[in-house]
């Protein structure tokens, strides 16, 4: 593989209007994979441009309208009305396939899971899409700091502006998780129906980010139907990935299930039931 052609590949990738937000370190990764099977670079271009597709472009239906939708936001979050931030929240969630299948459930989805749990007032998001629009449902402790990670530079800049009319701290970061996992010692980590999508790009990386993220709590997750609908057998392929995944770990595990989702809990010190 020759190098001025990765170059050339990444320009093209992140000069097209569908990827030019897109980390740039996930598109350096990824054609660097496609490059080396011997594509050539019009070839490799595509296949890249593919797989971005298949790991975050498929979720979103719409091109995001975050001017719109913020806007939106701070006229609930200025109104002080609860009611109206979280409708403006659903309404939101809705343009992203992964938040929007989560929508029927979230009265109970926070509530079911973290019940228990000591105060969380620090949470890791990791490939986090939309889902920080979920904040008013979550039990969190005050003061909070939120922490979310994604592909894409817009959608978290965007993030970054609705953070705090969610009434929490912290920041959201664009960055290729598979190479850089967040390390900061947090309370709560989110890792939502992320690891097929990762593990498409490196198959490591599940094992990767369970072992590295620091959280004394963190919530799993897979789908149960694929984005074209029902699959057979799915949530009992990624059950099984997932205990392949804590085979051997001293954590304490508790499992979900929710249409759509199959969740799990683990607790990682594994000193403490859950
Ligand atoms: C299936 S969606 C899950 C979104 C969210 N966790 C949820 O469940 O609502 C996968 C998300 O991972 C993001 N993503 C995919 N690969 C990534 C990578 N290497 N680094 C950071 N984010 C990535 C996509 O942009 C997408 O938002």
């Amino acid at each position: 593989m020759e190098a001025h052609q990765l170059e050339q590949l990444i320009e093209a990738v992140l000069t097209s209007s569908k990827y030019k937000s897109a980390s740039s370190d996930l598109v350096r990764y990824i054609g660097t994979q496609e490059l080396a099977k011997g594509h050539n670079l019009k070839e490799a271009i595509k296949a890249t441009k593919n797989k971005l597709h298949q790991v975050g472009g498929a979720y979103q239906d719409i091109t995001p309208r975050y001017t719109a939708w913020l806007d939106k936001l701070r006229q609930a979050s200025q109104a002080g009305n609860s009611n109206q931030l979280r409708d403006v929240c659903k309404w939101i969630m809705q343009y992203h396939s992964s938040t929007r299948e989560r929508l029927p459930v979230l009265e109970q989805f926070y509530s079911t899971i973290l019940a228990g749990l000591p105060p969380i007032n620090s949470v890791i998001d990791v490939a986090c899409g939309l889902h920080p629009l979920a904040i008013p449902w979550m039990p969190l402790a005050e003061p909070t700091t939120y922490y979310a990670y994604d592909m894409y530079q817009d959608m978290t800049d965007f993030l970054n502006e609705c953070l705090p009319l969610l009434h929490v701290q912290g920041y959201a970061q664009a960055c290729d998780v598979i190479h850089h996992c967040p390390t900061q010692k947090v309370d709560l980590a989110f890792l939502l129906k992320a690891i097929p999508c990762l593990e498409q790009v490196d198959k490591s990386a599940g094992l990767r980010l369970l072992e590295t993220i620091n959280a004394d709590y963190l919530v799993v997750s897979f789908p149960t139907h694929s984005l074209g609908g029902n699959r057979k057998g799915m949530a009992a392929n990624y059950e099984a990935r997932f205990y392949e995944l804590v085979d051997g770990k001293p954590w304490s595990i508790r499992r979900f299930l929710f249409p759509g989702e199959l969740v799990f809990l683990i607790r990682k010190e594994g000193a403490e039931i859950i």
